[in-house]
Parts: C-alpha cells; structure tokens; sequence
C-alpha cells in the first residue's frame, strides 16, 4: 500500500506583508518549506510532490531534487491546487496524504498516524485536529449528535455558533486515492470567496454517509501555522522549546533555555553546560565537558571536548580540546586553534593556524599566520598581514616569545625559539634563537641558552 504526500505551498502569504515567499521565510536558522519537506520525507512513496505558485522559483531553488514540482498557475483555494496535482499522482499511490506546508511543526510522527489511520477505514479519508481556545482563522470541524464529523466550516464562511467551535481543522488529511480525484472534480467555488475549498470534501463525504476518521494532536504546538509574523516569531519560540528539550534530554545542561538558540543542524556533546544569550547556529558540532557562553555565537565551526568559550563570536572555525576563550574574543573564518590553546581577552583571529598551547592573553590580531607549538604572543600584538594589495603569510615557528605591542610586518617568518622585544616592528624574516628589537627590529644576540 502505498501512500504519496503533496504539500500545498502556492499561496502567497499576503498576511506576511513581506517581499519574501511566506515558505521561504527561516524558521530555526532553514527556510520554513524545508521543516514540512523534512517531515513529509518520513512518509512518503518517492519524494513529496510539491504544489507551487507565488515564489515558485525561490522555492524550487530551496528544495532543490527533494521534491517533484507541480505548478498551480492560479491560486483557487486548496482544493484546486490539490487538483493540480491529479496526473503526477494518480495510478501510482493508494493513498494520498495532502499536508499544508505552512504548519512547519508538524512532525512526520503524527503524519505516520495519520496514514496508519486512514489505512484502517473503510471511508474515504481521515483528517488531523486539534483544540485551542484561539482559533486563528483555523477552519472549525462540526460534528453531529453522535459525534460524527459533518464539515468544515472556514473562518470566512462560519456563522456566530460556527465560530465559537473549539475544535479545528490542522489542515492535513489522508485520502484514498480512488475516492480522491473524481470528489475533486465536485467542488464548487465557496459562497463569500470564490474559492475551491479542499475542506469542502467533508461535507461531501459526510452527505454520502461515508466515515471520517479524526486523529487528535497530542501536542497543539504542532499545529503552529504561520499565516503572519506573529506566528511566525510563535513557531520560532516552540521550535526553540522542542529541540533545547531533546538536547536537554540528551545530556546537555542549559542554563536558560529562553535565551539559547539552537539551529536544526547543531550538535552538543554530553555534560556541556550552556549559559544564557547562547546561539549555535548552521553546522556547528560541540564536543563534551565544554562550557560555551554567556553572550557566544558559534556558526558554522567544530569545538573539541572540555573547552570554555566566553563572550565570543565564533565563525567558520576549528577549535580542539581543552581551549579556552574569552571573554570577548572573535575568531573568523579559517580559525584553527589546537589543543589547549589559551585566548584571551579583544582577540581576533582569521585564516590562521595556533599550533598545540599557543597563549594569546590580550589585545590581538593574528591574521594569515602559521602559528607553531607553545608560541606566547604577548598583548597587542598585530600581524600587519595586508600591505594594500596582498594578503601576506606570517609564520611563527614553535616556542617564539613575541614581545608584547609587536608589529608583524607580512610577509615574514620568525624562527624557532626567537624573541622580539616589547614595541618591536619585525620587517624582516628573523632566524632561530634570535632576538630583535626596535623599530624596525634588528637581531641584537641570540637567546640565552641557544646554541
Ligand atoms: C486552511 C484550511 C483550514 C485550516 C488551515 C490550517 C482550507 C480551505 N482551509 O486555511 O481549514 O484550518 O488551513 O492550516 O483549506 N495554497 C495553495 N493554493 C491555493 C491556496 C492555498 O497551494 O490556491 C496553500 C498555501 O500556500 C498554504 C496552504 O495551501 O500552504 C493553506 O492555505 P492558506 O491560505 O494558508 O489556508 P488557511 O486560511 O490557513
Ligand atoms: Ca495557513
């Protein structure tokens, strides 16, 4: 038995009142179309087939080969952008379970129950619903005296009685494909906005005393739908919620949940505590025993196990075990710092390796540099790495004493064990176990104890 999954995704979302497709709008760091995509994958005969209209493009973009496309030029209400999609689909599933793809919450769990439900009645469909004293423009399911489903009643159409039903219509539904296509053929444009309703198949169904089975949400987040911005920033917060819960769940320990944000495809190790105003966003991975914030962002980068990383900005960097950083310190793309490297305080470093116990306590900019093993950069130091033109490489072998307020003039290397002394302008390549001083830098001898 086979079930295939349409999302609706052709309206436009006026009620955003933005330039940008309403599904292309970023819920938890990802386009929002990718979070119903996500769910519907779990399910679904194939990949989703995806109705698209307004921002098709944008969307089509987003999603990529995750889902087959079909265009519904008009936007006529739901029942006709299902409609759309009649010769895609029909012959090759037995079920078609139809899904708005403004409802980003909803989990392939609760699809999964749907379609099992659906396969166990003998009518022609199933529906998912919901209570909420709030109805949010959410279409009200009527029932009869003995319970039974008779119709959906949309906002626009209900009268004062219809209104005030508690229970509404999540907007996800499990047809048999058979049963589907040819009741499509019957809907008529709704009386106040000339729409083909999908809903309005209840009613049918109902009139021709065929069963409706309704599948209850355990959990009212799921059915967040994002119609304008104030749902949206509420979708934001419960997506907040459900993954610092899992994380949580998993062995993390944070602070202040309301203030740590975590994006979908984040990673946290066991025992890492999270302080407030923590974000972890795009492909970040943190490793265990690691204390991260208050006040950090990380994107885009991998911390290694047990380090400590305070009021930082980092972005697109490599940090290996045991590193401590901060407070206010902004690695940028191409970081790499080694195992136990200290950071200290207003450090910035970009497109530079810090080999194994590097120490950067103060004031610092290290800029495309090589770094070797155990080098001491006294504070405000600066690699002087563009000359106007070019980017220019420092290397900086191990164990070197770079004296405090030091310019590196790139390019340049410094060899092994040599020194430059507080104040110094270094404009040229300094041989091993030497020590220079001044402006610019000249060697004066060689390190005590150097041979
Ligand atoms: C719809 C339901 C309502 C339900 C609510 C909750 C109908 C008639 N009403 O109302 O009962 O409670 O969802 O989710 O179905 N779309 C198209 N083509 C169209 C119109 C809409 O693809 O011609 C898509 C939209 O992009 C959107 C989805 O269908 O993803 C739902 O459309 P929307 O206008 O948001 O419907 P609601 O008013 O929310
Ligand atoms: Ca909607």
């Amino acid at each position: 038995m086979k079930t295939r999954v349409i999302l609706l995704a052709a309206g436009k979302g006026v009620r955003m009142r933005s330039r940008l497709t309403k599904l292309l709008h970023p819920l938890g760091g990802r386009p929002m179309i990718l979070h119903s995509l996500t769910a519907a994958e779990g399910v679904t005969e194939g990949v989703p087939l995806l109705v698209v209209g307004h921002g098709a493009e944008g969307i089509r973009l987003a999603v990529g080969a995750r889902a087959e496309f079909v265009e519904q030029a008009d936007q006529l209400g739901t029942g006709h952008a299902v409609l759309q999609a009649r010769s895609a689909c029909e012959g090759k599933a037995d079920f078609v379970l139809v899904s708005n793809a403004d409802l980003p919450l909803l989990t392939s769990e609760t699809l999964k129950k749907l379609a099992a439900a659906q396969k166990g009645n003998t009518g022609p469909f199933s529906m998912v619903t919901f209570k909420r004293r709030e109805a949010r423009g959410f279409g009200r399911v009527k029932r009869g005296a003995s319970g039974e489903v008779l119709a959906i009643i949309e906002e626009a159409e209900a009268s004062p009685e219809e209104l005030a039903i508690d229970e509404l219509n999540v907007g996800t539904y499990c047809f048999r494909a058979d049963w589907l296509w040819p009741a499509l053929e019957k809907l008529k444009p709704s009386p106040k906005k000339r729409e083909y309703y999908l809903t309005d198949l209840l009613d049918l169904a109902a009139k021709a005393g065929q069963q409706v089975v309704t599948v209850a949400l355990e959990d009212p987040d799921e059915a967040i739908g994002v119609n304008t911005r104030e749902h949206l920033a509420e979708a934001e917060a419960a997506l907040r919620k459900r993954v610092n819960r899992h994380w949580m769940s998993d062995g993390v320990t944070l602070i202040d949940p309301q203030t740590t944000y975590i994006e979908s495809g984040a990673t946290i190790g066991q025992d890492t505590v999270l302080w407030p105003n923590t974000m972890l966003l795009g492909d970040t991975h943190i490793g265990e025993d690691c204390i991260i914030g208050p006040n950090t962002t990380i994107k885009d980068s991998r911390v290694g196990d047990a380090c400590k990383i305070q009021a930082a900005v980092v972005e697109m960097a490599v940090i290996d075990n045991h590193v401590d950083i901060g407070p206010f310190a902004h690695l940028r793309p191409g970081a790499r710092l080694g195992e136990g490297v200290h950071m200290g305080n207003f450090g910035e470093v970009k497109s530079s390796t810090l080999g194994p116990g590097v120490k950067m306590g103060h004031f610092s900019y290290i800029g495309d540099a090589t770094i070797g093993a155990n080098v001491n950069i006294g504070a405000g130091t600066i690699t002087a790495n563009f000359d106007g033109k070019n980017k220019n490489l420092t290397v900086i072998e191990e164990g070197v004493f770079i004296g405090s307020d030091t310019m590196l003039v790139a390019p340049l290397r410094i060899g092994k064990g040599a020194r430059t002394g507080a104040g110094a302008v270094v404009t040229k390549d300094v041989p091993p176990n030497t020590v220079v001083v001044g402006v610019p830098a000249r060697a004066i001898r060689k390190v005590e104890g150097s041979d």
